[in-house]
């Protein structure tokens, strides 16, 4: 399917668990199921030319699940960035992680430190990863870093706000939630403002090319209209 429309995707990676459970096993089997789903889907968004893909992984609630669970998963993300990152660079991959990893281990906070370095100059798909990350965080985390870098001010605009976001250059088109829950759960709550929202009842491990393309083609019959009247409107600051 070609795509002529969507620019930044995002997705809400749900129902690892409940996957792994229907099959009567341990919530750990969903989660690596769930990185096989993570790497058809960056394919599937190379071959249609979406320009930027930021997937929530891990939100500063997910700290509240059972420490096994957290400790699984913060281990889980660290062997498969090692795992799929010289793959991810071979294919121009340029990666991001976005979120607050003051809180991770030292081999967690390298291998990402060294996947965003490795692919820094690459040109293809933009490639992120919300680990550990809130969107009311990323929000009062922009405030204070504009209040440091200008002490004394009184005012703020939406553009300096903006500046201070972890992922400010472009905002997504379309979020794409798997799982059946139809909620944001503090994910980019300021850049999903004006995006497309589209819930599947299809498990993340389910999740694939077919998929995808049901979500685009979803896409592609809505009618953006950003407050006006017509169809077509594009807001100017989120090219
Ligand atoms: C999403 O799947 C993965 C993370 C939040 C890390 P879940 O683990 O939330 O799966 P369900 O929603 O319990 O099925
Ligand atoms: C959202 O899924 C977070 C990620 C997919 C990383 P959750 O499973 O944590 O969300 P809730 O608890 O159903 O809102
Ligand atoms: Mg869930």
């Amino acid at each position: 399917m070609s795509n002529r429309n969507i620019t930044h995707l995002s997705i809400i990676m749900d129902g690892n668990g409940r996957w792994a459970n229907h099959q009567s096993m341990p919530r750990a089997f969903g989660h690596r199921a769930g990185i096989k789903s993570i790497n058809t889907i960056v394919k599937a968004c190379v071959t249609r030319q979406i320009n930027e893909l930021t997937l929530f992984a891990f939100s500063s609630e997910n700290w509240n699940r059972p420490e096994y669970e957290v400790k699984f998963l913060l281990t889980l993300f660290e062997e498969s960035i090692n795992k799929y990152i010289e793959e991810l660079h071979h294919n121009n991959i340029k990666i991001r992680f976005i979120g607050d990893h003051s809180v991770f281990n030292y081999q967690l906070v390298n291998s990402i430190n060294n996947a965003e370095e490795l692919t820094r100059h690459n040109a293809g798909l933009k490639l992120n990863f919300a680990i550990n990350y809130g969107g009311q965080w990323e929000i009062i985390n922009a405030f204070n870093k504009f209040i440091s870098s200008n002490p004394g001010s009184t005012k703020i605009t939406i553009e300096d706000f903006e500046k201070n976001l972890s992922l400010n250059h472009s905002k997504p088109d379309l979020l794409i939630r798997t799982g059946g829950e139809q909620r944001l759960s503090n994910f980019m709550l300021w850049q999903h403002a004006y995006t497309e929202l589209y819930f599947t009842k299809c498990l993340w491990p389910d999740f694939n090319e077919k998929e995808l393309d049901l979500a685009i083609k979803y896409f592609q019959n809505r009618n953006r209209k950003y407050g006006t009247i017509n169809s077509e409107n594009k807001l100017k600051k989120d090219v």
